[in-house]
């Protein structure tokens, strides 16, 4: 399978066009990295891609079909602050099996301590929190993963731990990656190619 952006134009107003014919592929079986400036349109055209945004020209297509948004999306995104994605008023469990129910197995492989499931979202840290939402992203329906810079505030340690394991779960699943990061060294591991962003996007 094939994930594609195809031309995406873009600007949030009339004062500023953040993306300009930018076109990538992102293959089921392979792990591409974005690495770009600041503010350039990364996370733009990443929520483009996953569906979060409607009013772009272009296309974004699985195998030359349009993706139907009324059902499960199959483009997943996964962001840099975990916190924000999650009901601060809902317990570890139910944020975690909102869209489906991983299993124990998977649990043990991103290191989910059953004692962090009974607490609330602000008494989980950072790095254990982006466990939960990446999990969470990993619903069986799942074809690709977005995931924007989803180790940036982790400590070296957990940063491993958290891409092996999501390497290892896409990898025997056949998910792509598009993995955004600022971290050059990161994605020299973890990446099958890497596209640097002002190379694709044409403004
Ligand atoms: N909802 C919005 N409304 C208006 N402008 C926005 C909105 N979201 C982002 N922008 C602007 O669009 C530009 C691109 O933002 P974007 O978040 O895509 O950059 P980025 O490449 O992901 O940057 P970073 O590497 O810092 O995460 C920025 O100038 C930003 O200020
Ligand atoms: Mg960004």
């Amino acid at each position: 399978m094939n994930l594609k952006a195809e031309n995406i134009t873009f600007a949030y107003n009339k004062k500023r066009q953040i993306l300009k014919d930018v076109s990538l592929t992102l293959p089921s079986d392979k792990i591409i990295g974005l690495i770009g400036d600041s503010g350039s349109g990364k996370s733009t055209l990443c929520k483009i891609m996953a569906g979060f945004i409607s009013h772009y020209s272009g296309n974004v297509t699985i195998d030359g079909n349009k993706i139907p948004d009324k059902d499960y999306y199959p483009v997943q995104l996964i962001f840099q602050h975990p916190e924000k994605t999650m009901n601060p008023k809902w317990k570890m469990e139910k944020v975690l099996n909102e869209s489906w129910t991983p299993t124990q197995d998977l649990k043990d492989t991103f290191g989910l301590k059953d004692n962090w499931l009974t607490r609330w979202p602000s008494e989980l840290s950072g790095g254990e929190l982006q466990r939960f939402s990446i999990l969470r992203a990993l619903n069986p329906k799942t074809k690709f993963i977005i995931a924007d810079e989803i180790s940036t505030m982790l400590d070296a340690v957990t940063q491993v731990q958290i891409w092996e394991a999501l390497i290892k779960h896409c990898r025997a699943n056949n998910i792509g990656i598009l993995a955004v990061s600022h971290d050059p060294e990161l994605l020299e591991v973890v990446c099958d190619d890497i596209l640097y962003f002002k190379d694709i996007n044409k403004l």
